[in-house]
């Protein structure tokens, strides 16, 4: 397999394709898929059949789910020319290895993953309640697998997931590699440090609680969702001297602001000397001066988003060669190969 040889570690993620993606994402994970995707092997994908797992009863808005969320990517700067970016759907190979792996995953794993009591149990629109629910963490175990992937960038919230997936791997190798080299390498968490970033009530930013700010948001839009977000609630008058360690707005500047700008918020909060709008307005300046080169890109794909189906069409092309590629090492390793072997004789078995 020439592409083994001197190849660049591997490094796989995917995310569930939620429609229009927030700072949240970007900081929290794209910003580092950028970054990744100049010095690893990188597969991107969007993992619908996992969006299926909980949103099962209503599929009408997945395509475009997958095209908005496909927008936030590209608009972020991941390259198709250097990244593999793709649909877990279009590579049916994943359903194969999730049945396979689905064998040997003892239930008590399953069920000792921590998101899926508290999903089950918190989730009250929806039954979870499903055999598909249950084996999330299998169908995200096949994803990397497949790729043999050695790193997989993810937060903290997804950590067991690899956890899992590093004992499946070992468990398929126990059983089925025999003496020869494992089949699949244990993959390694690349856990993406997430600054705590408030939405615009304060909570935890999240689509949800309807307090995120939009990568596509225009300009317009930030400014306003920053003049209604919520200060230092003790700083009720321009007089009073804030605290900005209990201030969401403080937290944006922190992420997004430079310096100087952090400083003077820092002073000015404390001594009355700004007020709270000039203070938002500084945030909102740092928004969007991030936000205007992502939603530059943007534009060319917004007028045509043919081209991105293309770009998942073609990047989904080449996650199923290397898919076929490791399909036929494990069904190999599991005697289930498509070549022809004699049956064998109980009594000349060995002979
Ligand atoms: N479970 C991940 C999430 O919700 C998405 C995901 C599916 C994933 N398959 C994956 C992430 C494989 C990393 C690797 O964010
Ligand atoms: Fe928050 Fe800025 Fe107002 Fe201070 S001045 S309370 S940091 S918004």
């Amino acid at each position: 397999m020439p592409e083994k040889i001197n190849r660049k570690p591997r490094v796989l993620s995917g995310m569930r394709p939620t429609g229009k993606l927030h700072l949240g994402h970007l900081v929290g994970a794209l910003d580092n898929w950028v970054r990744l995707q100049h010095q690893y092997d990188c597969f991107f994908f969007v993992a619908d059949w996992h969006a299926l797992t909980s949103d099962y009863a209503d599929t009408a808005a997945i395509k475009s789910n997958i095209i908005e969320m496909l927008f936030d990517w590209l608009a972020a700067g991941l390259d198709p020319e250097i990244a593999t970016i793709f649909i877990q759907s279009h590579v049916p190979a994943h359903a194969e290895l999730h049945l396979l792996l689905s064998m040997i995953t003892p239930l008590g794993w399953l069920e000792r993953v921590p998101t899926y009591k508290e999903q089950r149990d918190n989730i009250k629109e929806k039954d979870l309640g499903t055999y598909g629910f249950l084996g999330y963490p299998v169908l995200q175990s096949a994803d990397i697998m497949m790729y043999k992937g050695d790193y997989v960038p993810v937060g903290e919230d997804q950590v067991p997931h690899v956890e899992i997936t590093r004992e499946i791997a070992r468990r398929f190798n126990m059983f089925y590699s025999g003496n020869r080299k494992p089949v699949f390498p244990e993959p390694q968490p690349l856990l993406t440090p997430m600054p705590k970033l408030p939405g615009t009530d304060g909570r935890k930013m999240s689509k949800s609680y309807g307090n995120a700010i939009l990568l596509s948001d225009p300009e317009p839009v930030v400014r306003q969702k920053l003049k209604t977000m919520v200060t230092d609630p003790a700083r009720v008058r321009r007089s009073d001297p804030g605290n900005p360690h209990v201030c969401p707005v403080y937290s944006l500047h922190k992420i997004f602001s430079d310096q100087s700008t952090i400083e003077r918020v820092e002073v000015g909060c404390t001594t009355a000397g700004i007020g709270c709008i000039e203070c938002k307005g500084w945030a909102a300046d740092a928004l969007v001066q991030i936000l205007n080169p992502l939603q530059e890109r943007r534009r060319k794909y917004e007028e045509n988003p043919r081209l991105v189906w293309d770009i998942l069409e073609a990047g989904s092309g080449r996650a199923r060669k290397v898919a076929e590629a490791t399909m036929h090492d494990a069904r190999e390793a599991m005697n289930l190969s498509r070549d022809y072997e004699p049956p064998r004789n109980e009594a000349t078995a060995g002979k």
